[in-house]
């Protein structure tokens, strides 16, 4: 259990979903985390439970939309740890509303979570992680990012950061930094899954090959690969995690409807 012995990481929206699990996943391997999130009590919650179980975990109250906010927490990480190699830009939002009704407020606040609160946690997580040798950016995009979906302001924050991601790697790379992007399909046991409306997650399910939801588990197994040594040469990568949805969810779903349509026939 030492995958990332050694290693610094800062996790936003670390507070429930695929952000608790990867601080989970993060400590029991051997890191240590500062975990942030914009819910205060359920963060501080979390961090209490790893610290008991042994674990080397901090929480910081933190609105990734706030540039200020950045520099209080990459500052507090660095100082409480001594240093940085990790950050995972988790935290994240959805309005679920269609281009016609999209209100300028959701828009605007979308996409300052989704995708301004990556870019700055990379303006000012990266320094750090110069300062402490280099390390690894992972970026939490969707499946969203790479094919259409109902949300406007959300599709258009997960495709701007998955080319986010590469410009990051550009400048970054010369600090020994590597940044990739990971695109969950729907993953259970979060809000997301769980605010979607009823027949969402059957939907949802219906739709991926493999057939079910992911687990917050399995994106954090990504997560940690992407953060650890054993990803050393993978950099600017995209990497579906989503049970085949994007590869071929579209034909599952016809080949579902043909099964339905011959049914009805006879
Ligand atoms: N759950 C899915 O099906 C799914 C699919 C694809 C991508 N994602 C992405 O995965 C990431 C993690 O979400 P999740 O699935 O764990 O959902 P979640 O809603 O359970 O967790 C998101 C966390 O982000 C926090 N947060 C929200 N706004 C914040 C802000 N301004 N500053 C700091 N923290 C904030 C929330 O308090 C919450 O703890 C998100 O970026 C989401 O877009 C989720």
């Amino acid at each position: 259990m030492t995958r990332l012995a050694g290693k610094i990481a800062l996790i936003t929206g670390a507070a429930s979903g695929q952000g608790a699990a990867d601080a989970e996943l993060f400590v029991r391997e051997g890191a240590a985390v500062m975990l942030s999130d914009i819910d205060a009590a359920a963060g501080e919650a979390v961090a209490a439970r790893l610290s008991g179980q042994g674990g080397r975990a901090l929480f910081r109250a933190q609105d990734v939309a706030e540039e200020a906010g950045w520099i209080e927490t990459v500052a507090a990480s660095v100082a409480a740890f001594g240093g940085l190699h990790v950050l995972v830009n988790n935290a994240g939002i959805i309005a679920r509303q269609s281009v016609i009704e999209t209100t300028l407020e959701a828009w605007n606040r979308t996409l300052a979570v989704n995708l301004t609160g990556a870019m700055l946690g990379m303006k000012h997580a990266a320094p750090a992680m110069r300062d402490s040798g280099g390390g690894s950016i992972i970026n939490l995009s969707s499946t969203a990012g790479m094919t259409a979906y109902d949300d406007a302001a959300y599709t258009a924050s997960k495709w701007g950061l998955r080319g986010l991601t590469k410009s990051a790697v550009l400048q970054f790379a010369p600090w020994n930094i590597r940044v990739n992007s990971i695109h969950p399909g729907t993953i259970a046991e979060t809000s997301f899954a769980r605010l979607g409306g009823e027949g969402f997650e059957a939907a949802a399910a219906m739709s991926i090959p493999l057939g079910r939801l992911g687990m917050p588990q399995e994106t954090a197994e990504l997560v940690l690969f992407l953060a650890s040594d054993a990803s050393s040469f993978i950099n600017g990568a995209e990497i579906a995690i989503d049970g085949g949805y994007i590869a071929a969810g579209t034909v599952h779903l016809r080949n579902h409807l043909r099964a339905e349509y011959t049914r009805r026939r006879n």
